[in-house]
């Protein structure tokens, strides 16, 4: 096949992240799966816990797929979650309704018994194998113009939850222990490191087609910590990914990394940016490479109170990005009180641009 033919072919969302315009620019929303779809909620309630829906290959799979049928966006993200690693590692981690994730801290006493990496670095994880079981599932079902991406939590985030014990308002366990015990917090770290890499590609194998690194968490760094334990991080990260499946883009979300980006875009060896809602998108369009793409970055706020203003925040950040790869998404995740009529609104305003 020629290679025009060939990029005829291609996945609009693959094509941007491999450095092309495409118009209309794709769009995927981050959490586009989740409790504010009525259908989810129906799942959520016929499984025992939120675990147990990631675990479950039939189930994670539907769920996957929810929002594909009801917008046609251009990419499924894999339902599952950043924590299903720490609990394939062994640490007790639940969901508590209305409360969020909490875990049973990792400190640097229980490192070693809680966390294990033999677990996952062996290969036949049953909980992992789970996850990978319903990408197959996917890869069945999902249209042949449709990407599916696979995620994992970079190494600091996921961190935060393993040390704190699950959402932190001011992550001071952890900055006290990277700070006072640099190296026996590498040993985390580095585990981090090692399993997130075989989980992603154990999602490659199974048929994701690109891979979001989620560091949600990026931004309550200061330099030295932002490049000790977030750069260094995802540079290894995507070194082995590159090296293990070259074809497969990965695409970094430092969310709060602010002034950084640059650099985390330069030294990771990410193939696109994640943006959230605080960067101002005609400065880092000045920063970047010319080609280099991005992924956002409307306010989900904004999608909470009717649909009056959309158009206008959708046509700004096009306009803001004239020649940019751009793969439309939210600065941060759907907020579970959005109306899916909105969500309809919002996809429809890209596609008529
Ligand atoms: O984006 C998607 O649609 C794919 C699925 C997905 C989930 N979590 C499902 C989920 C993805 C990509 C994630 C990533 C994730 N999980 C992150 C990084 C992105 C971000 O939001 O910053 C983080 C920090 C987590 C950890 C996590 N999971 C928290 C803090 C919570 C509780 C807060 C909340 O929104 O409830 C979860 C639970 C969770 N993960 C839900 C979903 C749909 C809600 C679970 C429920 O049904 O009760």
């Amino acid at each position: 096949m020629t290679e025009k033919a060939n990029q005829g072919l291609e996945k609009p969302l693959l094509r941007v992240l491999k450095g092309e315009c495409v118009q209309p620019r794709p769009i995927w929303l981050m959490r586009q799966a989740g409790r504010y779809l009525p259908e989810y909620r129906a799942l959520r309630k016929q499984a025992g816990s939120f675990l147990d829906l990631c675990y479950t290959p039939e189930l994670a799979a539907e769920i996957t797929l929810q929002p594909i049928r009801r917008y046609g966006f251009d990419a499924a993200i894999l339902f599952s979650d950043i924590l299903v690693l720490p609990d394939a590692l062994g640490q007790t981690v639940r969901f508590e309704e209305g409360i969020g994730p909490k875990l049973d801290p990792v400190t640097a006493d229980n490192l070693a018994a809680v966390c294990r990496p033999e677990a996952v670095l062996g290969g036949g994880n049953e909980k992992l194998e789970a996850v990978y079981e319903a990408i197959r599932l996917i890869r069945r079902e999902l249209p042949a113009e449709t990407a599916l991406i696979g995620f994992c939590g970079a190494p600091w985030t996921v961190a935060t939850y393993m040390v704190e014990g699950g959402g932190s308002k001011t992550f001071e366990r952890i900055r006290r222990w990277a700070a006072a015990d640099s190296a026996g917090f590498a040993q985390l770290i580095d585990i981090l490191v090692d399993t997130t890499v075989a989980h992603l590609l154990g999602q490659i194998a199974a048929g994701v087609e690109a891979v979001q690194l989620f560091e949600s968490h990026a931004g309550v760094l200061d330099t030295v910590g932002f490049a000790r334990w977030v750069l260094e991080p995802a540079r290894r990260i995507v070194t082995a990914l590159h090296a293990a499946a070259p074809d497969v883009p990965v695409i970094g979300f430092p969310r709060g990394g602010g002034v950084q980006l640059p650099r985390y875009a330069s030294e990771t060896g990410i193939d696109a940016l994640g943006l959230d809602q605080s960067i101002p998108l005609d400065w880092i369009d000045g920063l970047l490479p010319k080609n280099f793409p991005v992924q956002g970055n409307l306010d989900p706020i904004y999608l909470l109170d009717g649909s009056a203003e959309i158009a206008r925040h959708v046509e700004a950040i096009c306009e803001a990005l004239p020649e940019r790869p751009h793969i439309f998404n939210l600065g941060h995740g759907v907020i579970k009180e959005t109306d899916p009529e909105t969500i309809q609104t919002l996809v429809e305003c890209l596609r008529s641009l």
